[in-house]
């Protein structure tokens, strides 16, 4: 169902405007923070959004503070003419497409940081990436100002994150979490999918494979976070090409490893093919986020 307007802002004063307007005439604002290159899981994220409120906000933004020195930054996939077109089929009311010199001025000074939940899983191997993502969302927030904002459970511990930021620092917004998007054989869909070339294409799937293996583990019976791990990574070696960062099985509250899995319990995986590194996630005990 296509819509006959989407507008695209790239100043902060000019969205700030018409939302203004938008909110005086009694509209409920969400918005899907984005770094582009859409695929399917970035247009699900529009889908819920649009159950949830009036007007959908999708901003577009390659942060670079989220980026560490020797990361993807200059190289990032992106295509904003497909992203637009995608966006509009799909839906979207408002694309917010700012620079870098709009986001942040020179000097910037000001960071938001997550202690903690910031520094495991994958903000071991990425020192600053967090306080990356932290920090724009926060912006965000304050540029939108929206009533929802939706983020995919395929960045587990991201979703998880902001939800501390937002409890933390009272944003009045609410925050919904929706599921991750694969392709036909398993593999999470990803910006970074188009850096894999097709042999490390073809073994990426591995890797959901491995997670469902150890779902089944966890049906027969087994609770023990350690065996389950152990197969995991079994699984993931199997795959030649595959390098694991990490495995680790921990609880969605304070992302820390348990020894028994029980609801709330999650696993979480970083495996490098080449130079593309993945990461894929899923509960181990069902269980609604
Ligand atoms: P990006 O990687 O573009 O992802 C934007 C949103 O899409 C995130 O909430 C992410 O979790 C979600 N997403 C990505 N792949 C998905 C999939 N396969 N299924 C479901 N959802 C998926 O995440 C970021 O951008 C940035 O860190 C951002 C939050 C925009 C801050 O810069």
């Amino acid at each position: 169902m296509e819509k006959k307007h989407l507008k695209v802002y790239n100043t902060i004063y000019d969205i700030r405007k018409e939302l203004a307007l938008l909110r005086s005439v009694g509209k409920t604002i969400g918005l899907v923070p984005t770094m582009g290159y859409f695929h399917e899981g970035h247009l699900s994220l529009i889908d819920v959004a649009r159950k949830n409120c009036d007007i959908v906000v999708v901003s577009l933004f390659v942060n670079p503070t989220q980026f560490g020195p020797n990361e993807d930054l200059a190289k990032y996939p992106r295509d904003f003419e497909r992203d637009e077109r995608l966006a509009k089929e799909r839906g979207a009311d408002i694309i917010f497409y700012p620079d870098t010199r709009e986001m942040y001025p020179d000097p910037f000074l000001t960071y938001v940081v997550t202690e903690k939940l910031s520094g495991v899983l994958c903000g071991e191997s990425r020192p600053i990436h967090f306080r990356g993502v932290t920090t724009v969302v926060a912006k965000l927030f304050n540029i939108v100002q929206p009533d929802i904002a939706v983020f995919g459970r395929k960045d587990a511990q991201q979703a998880i994150i902001i939800k501390k930021m937002v409890a933390d620092l009272n944003f009045p917004v609410e925050i919904i979490v929706a599921p991750i998007i694969r392709e036909a054989d398993g593999l999470a869909m990803s910006s970074r999918n188009t850096y894999l070339n097709s042999k490390e294409r073809k073994q990426a799937p591995i890797i959901y494979r491995a997670l469902q293996k150890a779902i089944e583990m966890v049906q027969r019976g087994e609770l023990d976070a350690e065996s389950v791990e152990r197969s995991i990574r079994q699984q993931i070696e199997t795959a030649p090409l595959a390098r694991i960062e990490y495995i680790e099985i921990v609880n969605e509250k304070n992302l820390e490893p348990v020894k028994t899995i029980e609801p709330g319990t999650f696993v979480a995986v970083a495996v490098w093919f080449g130079k593309t590194r993945l990461i894929d996630n899923v509960d181990l005990i069902d269980l609604e986020w």
